[in-house]
């Protein structure tokens, strides 16, 4: 109790506090109250309501960012039929866009064939706009086209490399909402430096002052991550196999040891390349006793997790289930942690909240117009699997420096 408080002024205290009335408010409102920018784009939809007596559909992430998206185009006069990506759908979000009237196709699921049903479920409903992410939609698209469909977006790089061979299938406008340099800086650079700084934090609790981190790859995400940790007060390596890369590390004041020196000496090992196999059961050798692995990069292949486990130098692999850690105690007495199973930790482990809401706003602002110009019947089949359009994202930035600044 803090000093000079009597004991029925701190219950007082502590009644007044928890007891306040007020609505109870979920994470959904808090980040659609955060998204500025959506705010802005949807209260000029519901004069402008580009999308009136239009559908869209939607196979994205069902998770609370998602749902801004969604009420901005719904402000905009759109039908929404909308379905998750694979093993990501959040069952609140869903509960919630039923309740806004959205129809929601499926669930929650791991299971490729059942999420495949849902794609066909949705394609059923023959939408006038796509929104893809991943390019499920536009993939069933190329082999089954109709012909109201106008054309969509698409968010990822993954997406876009799996378009851009079926373009004189699609034959429809589809931007490419990744291709945006906003995207580039706002989201790999800045959010996901942020992102998995912040993971590295929530995973172990531990501290980042005068440890030394090597990052793995610097590319946007490894730039924004690189950077996160020395301004954290580390001592950050970067590791890149392409020179260039190498030597923009170099001038941007980190070191760049070799590969072996930079495993050795980290305390915190950070892999951010698209590539498999970064560090490997070969690299348990080098590791340093109680060195902590994480992993940013899309897929789970970076770090060889299950390799280390089933490798003989390992006595016993435990895991502190709750947190996510998992650590591999090795025959001479040295212990490897990793956090979240090598999965992109800043969206694995306890309350992972993913990259920030500023920077999904300004994602899914360049969504929300890229669709707009879409309806708009102004783009033709040239710009099937093409970047966001450059006046779009000059828009975007103006209105985002306009509210910010
Ligand atoms: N966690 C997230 O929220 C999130 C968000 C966006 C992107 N990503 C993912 O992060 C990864 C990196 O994205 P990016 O935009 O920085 O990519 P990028 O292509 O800009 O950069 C990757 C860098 O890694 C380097 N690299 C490749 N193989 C390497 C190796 N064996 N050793 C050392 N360096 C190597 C490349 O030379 C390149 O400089 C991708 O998998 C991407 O999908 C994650």
């Amino acid at each position: 109790m803090a000093p000079g408080l009597s004991c029925r002024h701190h219950r007082q205290t502590v009644r007044t506090l928890t007891m306040t009335p007020s609505s109870h408010l979920s994470r959904i409102e808090w980040v659609g109250q955060s998204c500025a920018l959506l705010r802005a784009i949807a209260a000029e939809f519901e004069t402008t309501r580009p999308f009136n007596g239009l559908t869209i559909g939607t196979a994205i992430h069902l998770e609370p960012k998602t749902v801004a998206l969604l009420m901005t185009l719904k402000a905009g006069g759109a039908k929404l039929v909308a379905t998750g990506n694979l093993n990501s759908t959040q069952p609140a979000t869903v509960d919630y866009l039923r309740r806004e009237g959205i129809t929601v196709i499926g669930g929650q699921t791991t299971d490729e064939a059942a999420h495949s049903g849902f794609i066909n479920q949705l394609l059923d409903h023959q939408p006038d706009l796509l929104l893809d992410n991943g390019g499920d939609l536009f993939a069933r698209v190329a082999e089954r086209p109709y012909g109201s469909l106008l054309g969509g977006t698409e968010e990822t790089t993954s997406g876009r490399a799996r378009l851009q061979p079926m373009r004189g299938a699609i034959g429809l406008p589809v931007l490419v909402i990744n291709d945006s340099p906003i995207k580039q800086f706002a989201e790999n650079r800045h959010a996901v430096g942020q992102s998995l700084f912040e993971s590295y934090m929530r995973f172990t609790n531990r501290s980042t002052n005068g440890k030394r981190v090597t990052v793995f790859g610097y590319g946007a995400c490894g730039k924004g991550t690189a950077a996160c940790f020395r301004n954290a007060y580390s001592a950050v390596s970067v590791v890149d196999i392409d020179p260039i890369s190498a030597l923009e590390a170099h001038l941007d004041g980190f070191s760049t040891p070799r590969r072996d020196d930079a495993i050795r000496s980290a305390d915190v090992i950070v892999t951010v390349t698209g590539s498999a196999n970064i560090l490997t059961a070969s690299d348990l050798a080098a590791l340093k006793d109680g060195v902590i692995l994480l992993n940013g990069g899309h897929f789970p292949h970076e770090i060889d997790i299950a390799g280390m486990r089933a490798d003989a130098a390992v006595v016993s692999p435990e895991s502190y289930v709750d947190e996510g850690i998992e650590t591999l105690a090795l025959a001479d007495g040295r212990r490897i942690h990793s956090l979240g199973a090598g999965h992109m930790a800043n969206l694995a482990g306890p309350r992972a909240l993913g990259n920030s809401v500023e920077s999904m706003d300004l994602g899914f602002a360049l969504q929300a117009r890229c669709l707009e110009r879409v309806a708009s019947r102004t783009l033709d089949a040239s710009m099937c699997v093409v970047p966001v359009p450059g006046d779009i994202d000059a828009m975007v930035a103006s209105a985002y420096l306009e509210l910010h600044r």
